[in-house]
């Protein structure tokens, strides 16, 4: 009792709603959700009608006073055996069979369904890549996707296994590295997910990664399938940079960053880094420093480009892969990161936050 007050106390008011299982978006976390209340609700019947029970026989088979002789003795009882044998039985019968449909219902396959938005995450130490085949478009950190529609995702991991999970959209699905001797992937996982309304919800890596596992965040952006079609035409678009400083800045670009990131999202070359297009609207760096304001953006990208492995421990020494992300704060002058970032600030083609997507 003490340790459930305590946890009562300390716990219930935790967690951030946009990364909760307990406020589904989406026909998978809406399975999810009601299968643990179920679970719960029957743990909680099973739970009171013990409790009536044991409570019952306390008081009314407690000794009298004076009273010494044995009560009847029930060892061996069969009738006895079979009813806390068979209650059970058909207890985890039913939740085998609800759980094992709604797994299979969240596990189809739609990679064929010509409705469904095609999607490719791949996870990388300690960042995400989203290629959407169909469309020509890769773009990292920040997942758009259309309200109503299915996503049909393919997941594979670039150096370890890691695991996509976006609790309000749907349950966790590993992301496996490998390949067979012939180059093909190897364990390549299929499922699918929607969400049912607009909003952003938050993403994790579920599946201890290295140090920096719990800073692997992204976003998913769901937008109105009319702004989803506007994003998609946006995102073609090369941006022109305007300011003389962000000039500058784009020759540095080019000299420092251009052979591992990509600023136009349809670049064919497969670099090694995070495709960069429209970060100057994206709503954190590097997964989670703070980039609600241009102030706060600025501070990001400087403090991330100088020491990148000060804010993604052992980001220098990935495990699997060669090429790293280096820290520039010994390699660019304050002038020369000032017009570095002005240029990443006008990479913006489409900015979430004028659709009035509300966060949820
Ligand atoms: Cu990637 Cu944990």
């Amino acid at each position: 009792m003490l340790l459930f007050t305590f946890l009562v106390l300390t716990l219930s008011a935790c967690g951030d709603p946009r990364l909760s299982a307990l406020t589904p978006n989406g026909t998978n976390a809406e399975e999810s959700l009601y299968l643990i209340k179920l679970s719960a609700y029957i743990m909680f019947a099973i739970m009171a009608v013990v409790l009536l029970l044991l409570f019952y026989v306390i008081f009314r088979f407690r000794a009298k006073p004076g009273d010494a002789s044995i009560p009847k003795q029930v060892e061996g009882s069969a009738l006895l055996e079979f009813i806390w044998t068979a209650i059970p039985v058909v207890i985890i019968t039913f939740l085998a069979v609800i759980t094992i449909n709604m797994t299979f219902s969240m596990a189809q396959d739609h990679s064929n369904d010509p409705n469904a938005v095609k999607l490719e995450v791949i996870a990388h130490q300690y960042w995400w890549e989203f290629r959407y085949p169909e469309l020509g478009i890769v773009t990292a950190q920040d997942l758009y996707i259309p309200k109503g529609k299915k996503i049909a995702a393919t997941l594979r991991g670039d150096d370890v296994i890691h695991s996509f999970w976006v609790p309000n959209l749907t349950g966790k699905m590993d992301t496996n590295p490998g390949y067979n001797r012939d180059g093909s992937l190897q364990n390549v996982n299929h499922f699918t997910f929607d969400s049912k309304s607009t909003g952003i919800f938050l993403g994790k890596c579920a599946e201890l990664c290295g140090p920096s596992h719990p800073l692997m965040e992204f976003k998913v952006i769901a937008l109105e399938p009319e702004d989803f079609d506007a994003w998609v035409a946006k995102m073609k678009e090369p941006v022109q940079v305007k300011g003389s400083t962000a000039v500058e800045g784009e020759k540095i670009f080019q000299q420092n960053c251009a052979a591992c990131h990509a600023v136009d999202a349809t670049d064919p070359a497969k670099r090694p880094g995070p495709n960069l297009a429209n970060i100057g609207n994206r709503l954190t760096i590097a997964g989670y420093l703070p980039a609600e304001t241009e102030k706060e953006m600025r501070e990001s990208l400087a403090k991330w480009i100088a020491e990148p492995n000060r804010y993604k421990p052992q980001n220098e020494q990935a495990t699997v892969k060669t090429v790293v992300m280096p820290p520039f704060k010994d390699k660019l002058n304050q002038e020369a990161m000032d017009q570095l970032i002005d240029f990443l600030l006008e990479q913006k083609q489409y900015d979430p936050a004028r659709l009035h997507v509300g966060t949820k």
